[in-house]
């Protein structure tokens, strides 16, 4: 369940400009590993984080994530891919904000249409329990605080059990305590669900150093890290 990036180049074109961000980048990242991914603004985290995960296609090179090359898959297979080999977790949340916790944590499920709502109420309440927010599953998604809401966001995004978990700095919006135990609920996360693979993308070198390895990328390439 390896996830491998082989020579891959990215670039963006605005009118005439080409932005050349990643320019050869590889790295292999072993099933269960938790690696932080850092390197300045700009220099290219989020769009290789978009890639891995799907959202983004348009690139050269290969990437395989969990036996599925990303190039070779179908509409299909890449919706499925995005709903259930991967998950994200942004910095701004992105919750409904006027649904309840148990709602927005089902949201994956509004993909799935042969799941019985009974399983899905079942498995809400047990990712709730897993970020320590069951007692807020009726609570409307805006009432929460920040911390609050990025552990529903963390819910969600374990609902349907995927292999990878794509968080782009999801402690950025956070102040440094509240950063702190949502930190903990993602080393919670890996230490039970060990073949679970995160890749978290932070500015912060002690958010880094809580992760096992540190990928740091410069210049369109990865500088050291990789395993
Ligand atoms: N959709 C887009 N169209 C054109 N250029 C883009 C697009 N998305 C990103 N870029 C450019 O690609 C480069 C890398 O962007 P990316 O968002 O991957 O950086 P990042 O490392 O995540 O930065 P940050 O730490 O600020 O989030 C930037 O120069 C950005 O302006
Ligand atoms: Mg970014």
């Amino acid at each position: 369940m390896t996830i491998r990036l082989t020579d891959v180049h990215k670039t963006y074109r605005v009118g005439e400009v080409a932005n050349h961000v990643l320019q050869g980048v590889s790295c292999t990242i072993e099933a269960g590993d938790y690696v932080a991914l850092m390197g300045a603004s700009g220099s290219g985290k989020s769009t290789l984080l978009n890639i891995i995960g799907g959202l983004d296609t348009d690139f050269d090179g290969e990437v395989t994530v969990c036996g599925q090359v990303l190039k070779r898959m179908g509409d299909r297979e890449l919706s499925r891919f995005r709903n259930r080999t991967v998950s994200f977790v942004f910095q701004q949340f992105h919750l409904l904000p006027h649904l309840p916790v148990v709602d927005n944590v089902m949201m994956p499920s509004w993909f799935d249409p042969d799941r019985s709502q009974l399983d899905l109420h079942d498995r809400a309440r047990q990712v709730l329990a897993q970020v320590g927010l069951a007692h807020k599953a009726g609570s409307t998604a805006n009432h929460l605080s920040g911390g609050e809401k990025q552990r529903v966001a963390i819910a969600r995004a374990i609902f349907n059990a995927p292999q990878v978990l794509l968080c782009d700095e999801p402690t950025g919006a956070l102040d440094s305590k509240t950063g702190d135990m949502v930190m903990q609920v993602f080393e919670e996360l890996h230490a039970k669900t060990r073949d679970m693979t995160l890749i978290m993308v932070t500015h912060a070198e002690s958010i880094a150093q809580r992760c096992r390895r540190i990928i740091r990328i410069s210049d369109g390439a990865i500088l050291s890290g990789d395993a």
